[in-house]
């Protein structure tokens, strides 16, 4: 049954792809922990819960790699680049995150480990094209006010480049040897037509309003959109694909939901994946 506080990621059929989740994509404009708001650098705890930070865990040391983005309960979209060469061992997949300097934050940020690991078998390392994976978490995150999913766009042009963002705990400079311990917000200009600068339009084209932010470290992260009759919901249209420390180049999301679906699909009938497709699908 769904209910208001269960999200759900319908299959369309037995096993289909991912549709539409009603719940996605919806965030709290003000945070959901007041006490911690930070207004500074424009974002509050829990206010885009959906993103999240890889973690390379193989030292006792838990080191943040790049970003992802949860698009259903145990189901994260990041990036090849970000994973290099971690095997799921390796990492953790933190939801919640706020700042990553103290655990104050009235809802706590939780991790979990990776089942799978699945890049994109056409990536290319010197352009960055098909630069998408997908994470299959071991146990979906649970439903809290700070993790939630976001939805995929099917359409990328159709926002208009109004009102874009990617959040991400990378280098806040272009010439900062600093990482920022609160989530920050990278607000983009989307330039809608590639095809006149000979980008092949598995690429999206950004620019960031502020040009001396840096973006390193924090590959992987969701570029999202507000939803034009909904400006409270958003979409994710692009993976940040970080070249020369500047935000500008982006995988376009659209593009890539065959791809993306078709290894859903295939997961939710492996058995060897050990799961049920409520694991994959059900808040
Ligand atoms: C936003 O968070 C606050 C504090 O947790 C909560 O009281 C409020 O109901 C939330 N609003 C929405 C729309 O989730
Ligand atoms: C983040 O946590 C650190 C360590 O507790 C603290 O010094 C800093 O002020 C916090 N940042 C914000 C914006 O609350
Ligand atoms: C996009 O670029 C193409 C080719 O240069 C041009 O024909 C088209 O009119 C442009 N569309 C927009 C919306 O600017």
């Amino acid at each position: 049954m769904i209910t208001a506080t269960t999200w759900l990621l319908l299959l369309s059929s037995a096993f289909g792809h991912l549709s539409r989740v009603s719940k996605c994509g919806s965030n709290n404009r003000s945070g959901v922990d007041f006490l911690g708001s930070y207004r500074g650098k424009e974002t509050s705890p829990g206010q885009y819960p959906w993103v999240l930070a890889a973690l390379d865990c193989r030292d006792s040391l838990t080191r943040y790699i790049g970003g992802g983005s949860l698009i259903a309960s145990s189901v994260v979209l990041s990036s090849v680049q970000v994973l290099r060469d971690t095997s799921e061992a390796d990492l953790l997949v933190r939801a919640g995150e706020w700042n990553v300097s103290t655990t104050t934050e009235m809802y706590s940020h939780v991790d979990r480990p990776v089942k799978r690991i699945v890049r994109h078998e056409q990536f290319n390392n010197q352009n960055g094209d098909n630069d998408v994976a997908l994470l299959f978490l071991t146990l979906a995150f649970p439903a809290q006010p700070n993790i939630r999913p976001v939805c995929l766009a099917e359409e990328p042009a159709a926002f208009g480049g109004v009102g874009c963002f990617y959040n991400g705990w990378g280098m806040e400079e272009t010439n900062s040897l600093e990482y920022p311990n609160v989530l920050k917000k990278v607000t983009i200009i989307v330039k809608s037509n590639v095809s006149s600068i000979s980008l092949s339009d598995n690429f999206i084209l950004g620019q960031a309003t502020n040009r001396n932010i840096g973006c390193k470290g924090e590959s992987g992260s969701p570029l999202v959109c507000p939803v034009p009759r909904n400006p409270n919901s958003f979409e994710q249209i692009g993976i940040l694909i970080c070249k020369d420390g500047r935000p500008s180049l982006f995988t376009n999301v659209a593009k890539f939901l065959p791809w993306i679906n078709k290894q859903v699909e295939d997961i939710a009938q492996n058995d060897d994946y050990e799961t049920n497709s409520k694991n994959i699908l059900v808040y």
